[in-house]
């Protein structure tokens, strides 16, 4: 069932995978120079390093467990909610948090079904838009942390400690 009521905060099950979303997010852009080496010899015919294909299948079943993951996680957002955005925050404030949180589903959703398109289907466009959006993701984890960090310590509401503090046990 979809939630109607808003929770007060997230659950320890909600917390435990965004941090390690965000970690193997993370992972999977620091390092992810390793399968574009593996791809484009792939791509050219000839072998890729030993290192090259190491990290290579690394980034792939990190990737596909970035999907597994984020499947249970808007599971339980469908069925639990999110707490609402804290009291007094202006329309464009929430707007920008809501968008962000959006651009950040597609990334955990979108991410790893393009690079699968590429990777399984050699699908070239797949490839391109998959690399293409690392600037984005870049970007956009950055505005998120740097909201996080501003609610934190200039704003002094609850929105960073309610990701690191269960609300009560659920889920
Ligand atoms: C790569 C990494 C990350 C991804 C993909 C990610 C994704 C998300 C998403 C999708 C939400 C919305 C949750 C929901 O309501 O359904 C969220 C919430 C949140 N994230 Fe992240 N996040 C990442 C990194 C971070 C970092 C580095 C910080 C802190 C410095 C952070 C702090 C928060 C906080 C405090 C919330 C709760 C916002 C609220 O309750 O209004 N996240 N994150
Ligand atoms: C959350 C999941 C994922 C993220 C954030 C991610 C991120 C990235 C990034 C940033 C690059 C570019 C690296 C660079 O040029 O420095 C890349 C390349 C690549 N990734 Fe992923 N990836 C994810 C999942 C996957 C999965 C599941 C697969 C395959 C099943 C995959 C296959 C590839 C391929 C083939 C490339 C090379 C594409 C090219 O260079 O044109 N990725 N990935």
């Amino acid at each position: 069932m979809v939630s109607r009521s808003r929770p007060q905060g997230y659950s320890a099950a909600q917390i435990i995978l965004h941090w390690l979303i965000a970690a193997l997010v993370v992972y999977q852009v620091v390092f992810g120079e390793q399968i574009a080496e593996a791809w484009r010899a792939l791509r050219r015919g000839v072998e890729a390093s030993p290192e090259a294909t190491f990290g290579a299948n690394v980034h792939v079943y990190v990737g596909l467990a970035v999907l597994g993951l984020a499947l249970l996680r808007l599971g339980l957002r469908l069925r639990y909610g999110a707490p609402p955005a804290p009291a007094g925050e202006s329309a464009a404030q929430k707007w920008i948090a809501r968008l962000t949180h959006f651009v950040l589903y597609l990334v955990i959703f979108g991410m790893p079904v393009s690079g699968a398109l590429a990777w399984y289907g050699g699908v070239g466009a797949a490839a391109e838009l998959h690399e293409m959006a690392k600037p984005a993701i870049v970007v956009f984890v950055a505005l998120h942390a740097l909201g996080a960090l501003w609610q934190h310590f200039v704003a002094r509401n609850d929105v960073l400690v309610r990701m690191l503090k269960p609300a009560r046990q659920r889920g």
